[in-house]
């Protein structure tokens, strides 16, 4: 397979998610592992069908009581298929980045990205470095 591996199974949650970084013709991008009762792992893009520019998992989990939540209106999405089953974007799906398990072991299998990190850059140092003139004085 040639496909990289991403974590463990053991390593992702089963009441929450695993967040990673891939990257889409360059760009980065935040996604998240979450694993299913029969022990299967999918993987979905880090944000809401809702407000495309609200974060699911913002570093603490996306799941709670089995599902994915959004926490800014609520909406809640299964998280073997990504479809939202209630709130303001009921019916639409989360987007997907396929995933393989093999041995134990969770792989990228989507043509679509490159595998970068486990976990995200939370804090952009360069905006403070391109600030000119902040955080001056006391
Ligand atoms: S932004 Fe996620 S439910 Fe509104």
């Amino acid at each position: 397979m040639d496909a990289e591996r991403i974590a463990g199974v053991d390593e992702v949650p089963t009441d929450g998610s695993l967040l990673f970084t891939v990257a889409e013709d360059g760009e980065e991008k935040e996604a998240f592992l979450v694993r299913l009762s029969d022990g299967t792992v999918v993987g979905w893009r880090n944000y809401c069908m809702h407000w495309t520019d609200v974060k699911l998992d913002t570093g603490d989990g996306a799941v709670r009581d089995g599902e994915v939540i959004c926490r800014k209106h609520a909406a809640t999405f299964e998280k073997d298929s990504g479809v939202c089953t209630h709130g303001p974007c009921e019916g639409a799906e989360l987007d997907p980045v396929e995933v393989a398990v093999e041995d134990g072991d969770v792989y990228l299998a989507d043509p679509d990205y490159e595998f970068v990190q486990t976990g995200v850059e939370d804090d952009d140092p360069a905006d403070l470095s391109t600030s000119p003139g902040a955080r001056l004085g006391f």
